[in-house]
């Protein structure tokens, strides 16, 4: 069993199919209102390098419904001490990390240094928990085969895309990029992805092909967490990969609008898509709650995810 939660290639299709069906099975005992404290007496050191709303409160709150306990520290890593001290310290008080961190390194260094497990809660490489509650999200909107569907994402080839690439060479589902000259992601990652896709994967600049037959329109910021004052330039350059009315026309007419939040309106989205019949970015969030849970879950037990649902199902 991998101890980390640091990027969904790490991790095969089945597992991956079973986080996910976990995550469906606590959200369902979640809305019931039946107990699933699979977590008794366990803690998570929560580390914060940049803002959050939806990671960091979700987090907390998994941990509370499973009956464990979360803390929270909004610190740069390495300044003050060197990453493997902190994971040394770590180690000795909490039951896992979660971190949130400007450069993945620093994720892949805590995992490697502390003997609990390490959750990447967003670097400026990858994003697999977001990703994990997005395609929960696909699958109740879209069914539970993921193989015949097309996932467009409109935007910059970044932390987000990159995890939606790496699910997209584990498990069969259709997956293009679309984005402006020179945001096209890390080659290192769509290079392997490239080899490894199990259904199609592509990189367009043209917005009419790469929407085309489109089930789903995904976007992101157009600056992420720290490129903030690249802003201006990339507004211009993105302008025209804006998903707007027009644009989601080229999708299929049921394709749903996806967006990781935080949204900047009127710039990478427009407000009528955002808020219009097709958006299911707030399900998106909602599942965070739900897929974190079954990581935390799975992670900190240590156990695989067959015998968390035997302990469910025996309660
Ligand atoms: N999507 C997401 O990770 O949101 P936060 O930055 O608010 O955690
Ligand atoms: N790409 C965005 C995602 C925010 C959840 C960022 O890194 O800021």
């Amino acid at each position: 069993m991998v101890k980390d939660f640091i990027s969904l290639a790490d991790y095969t299709g089945a597992e991956i199919m079973a986080l996910l069906n976990l995550a469906d099975e606590l959200k369902r005992l979640q809305k019931t209102g039946r107990p699933h404290r699979l977590l008794e007496g366990k803690t998570l050191a929560m580390i914060f390098e940049k803002p959050s709303l939806r990671t960091r409160l979700t987090f907390q709150l998994g941990m509370f419904q499973l009956g464990g306990f979360s803390l929270l520290m909004d610190s740069r890593l390495g300044v003050r001490e060197s990453v493997p001290d902190v994971a040394h310290n770590l180690e000795r008080w909490v039951d896992g990390i979660m971190a949130r961190t400007f450069r993945h390194e620093d994720v892949c260094l805590l995992a490697r240094s502390a003997a609990v497990p390490v959750i990447n809660a967003l670097t400026d490489k990858l994003h697999p928990c977001q990703i994990l509650a997005d395609v929960q999200t696909l699958r109740e909107h879209k069914g539970t085969s993921l193989c015949s569907l097309k996932v467009a994402f409109v935007g910059d080839g970044n932390n987000v895309f990159h995890s939606w690439a790496n699910f997209a060479s584990r498990l069969p589902l259709n997956l293009t990029l679309v984005c402006p000259e020179g945001y096209e992601g890390d080659p290192e990652i769509t290079g392997r992805v490239a080899k490894e896709a199990q259904g199609t994967f592509a990189i367009t600049h043209d917005p009419v092909s790469g929407l085309k037959d489109a089930d789903a329109v995904y976007t992101d910021v157009w600056a992420s967490m720290g490129q903030e004052e690249e802003s201006a330039m990339r507004e211009k350059v993105f302008l025209p990969y804006q998903v707007n009315k027009k644009l989601m026309e080229l999708a299929k007419p049921d394709a749903v609008f996806m967006h990781c939040l935080p949204a900047h309106r009127g710039h990478e989205v427009s407000d009528e898509v955002i808020d219009g019949p097709n958006s299911v970015c707030f399900d998106q969030a909602e599942n965070r709650l739900h897929a974190q849970k079954a990581v935390l879950a799975s992670l900190l037990r240590g156990d695989r995810v067959l015998s968390i649902f035997a302990e469910l199902n025996h309660k």
